[in-house]
């Protein structure tokens, strides 16, 4: 592979949208931000030079970090962020993977405006396991805050209340014809008639999921969470915060005369407000040259796609389970069939005491937390990965994740009516190359709500799904250890279980958390220290001397 230097400066820019101008916080001026492409193999060396006054931190989502951890970005997780004027060089090889991912900001709520593709195109002596494309094109959904998102965060800290909802979703930054004077604001994809298009799509909303369509199209899935998968064809797609998905697009053999909406608009299973709004952009064929009036532009007819019902969550857990692994030999599944260590982590909302004399907004005038294993995660003074590669812990972090919840319940039935999280900074310490399965159960102590979680570091393996509450005596003689979809952010199913597995290969701390912001700030996250191995390879090599420091 190559070296290829990006160099991301920090700074606002001021930006319209939703008949509003206001200044945001950009790499390089541009919104979405930049796109970074490399091959397979290359080393990526992008300086961040932070302009602005607010710290910052940029991570890449997706990419494995194998033994490169200080590069993975999370703030007080794998470094502190970078303060106004400082800057940081994010130095990592792409090892092992190819295909699209996304990068974006790793502190409060900023990457609601710094965000962008990250493409991994194959070795330039390797193809596609698909047609070749004729165009490759990203597509990155976003969310749109007319208010500052940092303050809309903030607030909901401070009131213990749920946060405002965006004002729009959008379309590689652009919310499209059903917004107020957002017309001239609208994505248009412009094809020829009979070729290839692969799309690129990326979710990088704050706090909702997305279905996805184009009227009178089909695609057909190639790849999700840049894992190669069985192709398979459909209408309508579900993409989660945190996950990509490449699609390819067939255009119609001829100019069809008609144009043609893609809208994407939530899949929601929570209680409480959300932004129930579309954003649409536009298909549109280019018309031939001696083209008869009648197929002009103009006067085609604007075709709209159907979509699911706002909480179509049989749809959904359909969806995912048509996602398999290629498992080809060039691109098997490496699935641990046995396992050295199990855990099993409830995933939910929950509350905290309201601080006296003040009212809280949350659940019966307490404040909302979220939690794993009811651990509600602080994030620490300084980062974990430091504290721990200096052997610093004290007074940082706790060794003491449960591998199990303390106290088991019914995690799908009447829920309790204890809805209270215990708060701390505790992590999970494993053994180099541990062979982890983990069940993520959703809770309905507020709520049965679908989570999108991610693990940095890592892809797994999604081994099985279910309804209902994990069954440890029958489920696991259902799992799939042979083609299981591979990737970095599952969906776990509202009222329902997920089991991962992945092998532990990875020196580092890393982070796994709910990919809804809201759920993130709340404490739905926890860490992984995955130690060292005897071999030189096998080590986390020092930090690089210009980490910063908080
Ligand atoms: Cu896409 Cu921890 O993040």
């Amino acid at each position: 592979g190559i070296t290829r230097h990006y160099k991301f400066n920090i700074k606002l820019k001021n930006i319209t949208r939703l008949c509003r101008t206001k200044s945001i916080v950009t790499v390089n001026g541009e919104f979405p931000g930049p796109r970074v492409i490399a091959r397979e193999g290359d080393r990526l060396v992008i300086k961040v030079v932070n302009h602005v006054s607010n710290n910052i931190s940029i991570h890449w989502h997706g990419i494995r970090q194998l033994r490169s951890g200080w590069a993975d970005g999370p703030s007080y997780i794998t470094q502190c962020p970078i303060q106004t004027g400082q800057s940081y060089v994010y130095n990592f090889t792409i090892t092992g993977q190819r295909g699209t991912l996304f990068w974006h900001a790793h502190i409060s709520w900023l990457r609601a405006t710094l965000y962008g593709p990250l493409i991994i195109l194959p070795k330039s002596n390797e193809s596609y396991p698909f047609v070749k494309p004729y165009k490759e094109v990203p597509i990155l959904f976003g969310e749109w805050f007319n208010a500052d998102p940092e303050a809309v965060i903030n607030q909901s800290l401070q009131t213990g209340g749920g946060p405002n909802v965006s004002d729009a979703y959008t379309l590689n930054g652009l919310p499209g014809p059903l917004y107020n004077c957002s017309a001239k604001d609208t994505y248009k994809l412009k094809v020829k008639p009979g070729k290839t298009y692969l799309l690129r799509l990326i979710n990088a909303a704050l706090n909702d999921e997305l279905f996805f369509s184009i009227a009178n199209h089909t695609f057909t899935v190639v790849e999700a969470d840049a894992a190669y998968v069985k192709p398979f064809v459909t209408n309508i797609l579900v993409i989660a915060p945190g996950q990509t998905t490449n699609v390819l697009l067939k255009t119609k053999s001829q100019a069809p005369n008609a144009t043609f909406f893609m809208l994407a608009r939530p899949y929601f299973t929570g209680m409480g407000t959300f932004d129930n709004t579309t954003v649409a952009g536009i298909l549109e064929y280019q018309t031939p040259s001696n083209s008869s009036p009648s197929t002009s532009l103009k006067n085609r007819p604007l075709l709209k796609p159907g979509l699911p019902a706002i909480n179509a969550t049989n749809f959904v857990a359909n969806f995912s389970s048509k996602l398999r692994s290629l498992a080809t030999a060039k691109f098997p599944a490496n699935v641990p069939q046995k396992v050295d260590k199990k855990f099993f982590f409830t995933i939910g909302l929950g509350s905290n005491p309201c601080p006296k004399n003040q009212t809280c907004q949350g659940p019966n005038g307490t404040k909302f937390a979220a939690s794993m294993n009811n651990f509600s995660f602080a994030l620490p003074r300084t980062a974990l990965l430091q504290s721990y590669f200096f052997s610093q812990s004290s007074g940082v972090y706790t060794a003491d994740f449960p591998a199990f919840p303390l106290h088991p319940f019914n995690y799908t039935g009447t829920p309790p009516n204890n809805t209270r999280v215990s708060n701390g900074t505790k992590v999970v310490v494993i053994p180099f190359n541990t062979s982890v399965e983990v069940v993520l159960q959703d809770t309905s102590i507020l709520g049965a709500e679908s989570h999108p979680l991610h693990l940095h570091g890592y892809n797994f393996y999604v081994v099985g799904q279910g309804f209902g509450n994990f069954d440890p005596n029958n489920d696991p003689s259902k799992f799939n250890l042979v083609d299981p979809v591979e990737r970095n952010t599952v969906g776990v199913p509202s009222g329902g279980w997920v089991a991962i597995r992945f092998q532990a290969d990875n020196p580092g701390v890393w982070l796994m958390h709910c990919h809804f912001d809201i759920h993130l700030s709340w404490g739905l996250r926890m860490a992984w220290i995955v130690l060292d191995g005897k071999l030189p390879n096998q080590k986390l090599p020092p930090p690089p001397s210009d980490l910063p420091q908080c």
